[in-house]
């Protein structure tokens, strides 16, 4: 799930603001105030560090891990309006999201934008911490995501699966056996969420336009300048009149699958390519703490797109960086070879097997580690004024993670920078990524808020890996190459160059 912070703030880069309106005046703001809040790098008077960051032309991750060595595990950003707390080191995450987990467990005010696709915070991710979120979750957490009903979407992944290794070949067979490895996990991951979430059946074509809509929203979702400085926002009426266009289109994709579902439920037997269950049934009737009311159709719409958005980029990202390091190292890849060559012999490998595959979930687990897939968890808040580290942590303040301060933390591993499966099969090292215990990674954010879909996630992560090294050996494209492993920021921290591989069908 890619936070508003993501990393996404460096896009305001791509706005021209009026910079030139904005008195030019340094000054140490933070000592102007009573809080004593974390320490950061000196801004101007209104705009804060706004600009420097917009202005360095770098990625939002990047310009935040430059700041590390001078300002250490927790700092302060004014941008604009909007102060950001950024914190890196695990013991600080276990103090706020697990010891005072309850505290830091809201979310901050929206942006104009997030409020109309989160239709006023009433999804899982938006909403503030309290009655609403608890019964969102619940119903998510219970109804869609249990081992049980897990297990009840088993024919959906194996179709998915299947899929995924014939479009594989297909695009291998037009391109001289090379192929975009983003590009064909996203769709197979998409087309499990869609089946789960509708519960109806749709050809390639139409899962395209879902597709391209979704992508069309994440984009309308980047953050702009005037959503950390709303005196600007005159100069972005265009862009608020987009938004708006792009939910009514968003309203009319997804409301015609929403009324075929119900259709199907109110009159049995009427579809009979309808699926038993899907995310749509539980969000019909929702009863919802402290409302009269079920969701409506707009609501749904915002649950919906949620559901779809949380785990689909997320999810390919980890494939394509998974690929690249076996690549990158074909020792791993011959080793995950023959883990399940010695695991289920010439049969296709099932999620049942990938289970016992002792290498297979310590290559993940090192995936996770070294490529979460967006380098921010969710933006958090204070539910009332608290302390971290000695500093204050004010209400409205986005409290923000940075993953990858603390899974590549020297202090917590050894050789941090290496990719290094073995490192948890030899039980030299472990994590527990819940943090319950201790924090040392945190791909899927920790506490309350921890992601509700870190089972399934970890389900289609394995199994994607598994039938891909299964029916294919990759190699790099061009031949020889060394895999370039620079990032970028798109919804989540992706391949700067899109990998493209060679497959070989095995025998
Ligand atoms: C590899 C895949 C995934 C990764 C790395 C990932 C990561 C994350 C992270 C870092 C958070 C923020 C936690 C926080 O606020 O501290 C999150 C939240 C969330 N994720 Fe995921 N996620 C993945 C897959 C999924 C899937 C498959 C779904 C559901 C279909 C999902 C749904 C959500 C939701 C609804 C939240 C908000 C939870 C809340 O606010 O209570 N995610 N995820």
């Amino acid at each position: 799930m890619g936070p508003d912070a993501g990393g996404g703030t460096a896009v305001i880069g791509r706005s021209q603001a009026p910079v030139a309106a904005v008195t030019r005046i340094c000054y140490g703001w933070n000592r102007a105030k009573k809080l004593n809040l974390p320490p950061g790098p000196p801004g101007w008077p209104v705009v804060g560090n706004l600009f420097q960051v917009a202005g360095s032309g770098k990625p939002f991750f990047q310009y935040v891990r430059e700041l590390l060595p001078k300002y250490g595990p927790i700092l302060t950003l004014k941008m604009g309006t909007r102060t950001m707390i950024i914190i890196s080191s695990a013991e600080l995450a276990h103090e706020a999201l697990i010891e005072k987990g309850q505290i830091f467990a809201t979310r901050p005010r929206e942006n104009p934008t997030r409020t109309v696709f989160s239709s006023n915070k009433f999804t899982v991710n938006a909403a503030l911490y309290g009655p609403v979120w608890k019964s969102l979750r619940r119903n998510l957490v219970q109804g869609m995501l249990s081992s049980g009903r897990l297990r009840e979407f088993r024919n959906v992944r194996e179709i998915a699966m299947d899929k995924l290794i014939d479009r594989l070949r297909a695009d291998a067979n037009a391109n001289g056996g090379v192929v975009s490895v983003l590009r064909n996990a996203r769709f197979a991951v998409f087309c499990i969420l869609l089946s789960m979430c509708f519960g109806v059946e749709m050809d390639e074509e139409k899962i395209e336009t879902v597709d391209q809509m979704m992508k069309t929203v994440l984009i309308t979702l980047d953050p702009r300048l005037d959503d950390f400085l709303p005196l600007l926002s005159t100069f972005f009426s265009k862009q608020r009149k987009r938004v708006l266009q792009v939910r009514k289109q968003q309203i009319e994709t997804l409301l015609p699958l929403i009324e075929k579902r119900r259709s199907a439920l109110e009159n049995p037997g009427s579809d009979n390519t309808a699926a038993s269950f899907s995310y749509l049934d539980t969000l019909f009737d929702l009863k919802i703490d402290g409302r009269k009311s079920s969701p409506t159709n707009f609501e749904i719409v915002s649950l919906c797109s949620e559901f779809l958005n949380g785990g689909t980029d997320t999810t390919a990202t980890a494939i394509e960086w998974a690929i690249a390091r076996m690549i990158e190292n074909p020792k791993i890849q011959s080793r995950l070879y023959d883990e399940i060559k010695s695991t289920v012999g010439d049969k296709k490998v099932d999620e049942k097997d990938v289970e016992r595959m002792v290498y297979l979930n310590a290559v993940v687990k090192e995936l996770l580690r070294k490529h979460p897939p967006t380098y921010f968890a969710l933006t958090h808040a204070v539910t009332e004024p608290a302390k971290l580290a000695g500093y204050d942590i004010p209400t409205d303040t986005n409290v923000e993670f940075f993953l990858p301060g603390i899974s590549d933390d020297p202090k917590i591993w050894t050789d941090p920078e290496k990719f290094e499966p073995d490192r948890f099969v030899t039980g030299r090292e472990d994590a527990d990524i819940t943090g319950v215990t201790a924090v040392k990674m945190m791909p899927f954010g920790v506490g309350r808020r921890i992601c509700p879909g870190l089972n399934m996630a970890t389900v289609h992560v394995n199994l994607m890996i598994a039938r891909m090294v299964q029916e294919f050996e990759w190699t790099a494209h061009p031949e020889n190459c060394k895999v370039d492993f620079s990032e970028k920021f798109e919804f989540t921290v992706v391949m700067k160059d899109p990998l493209r591989a060679k497959i070989k069908p095995r025998v």
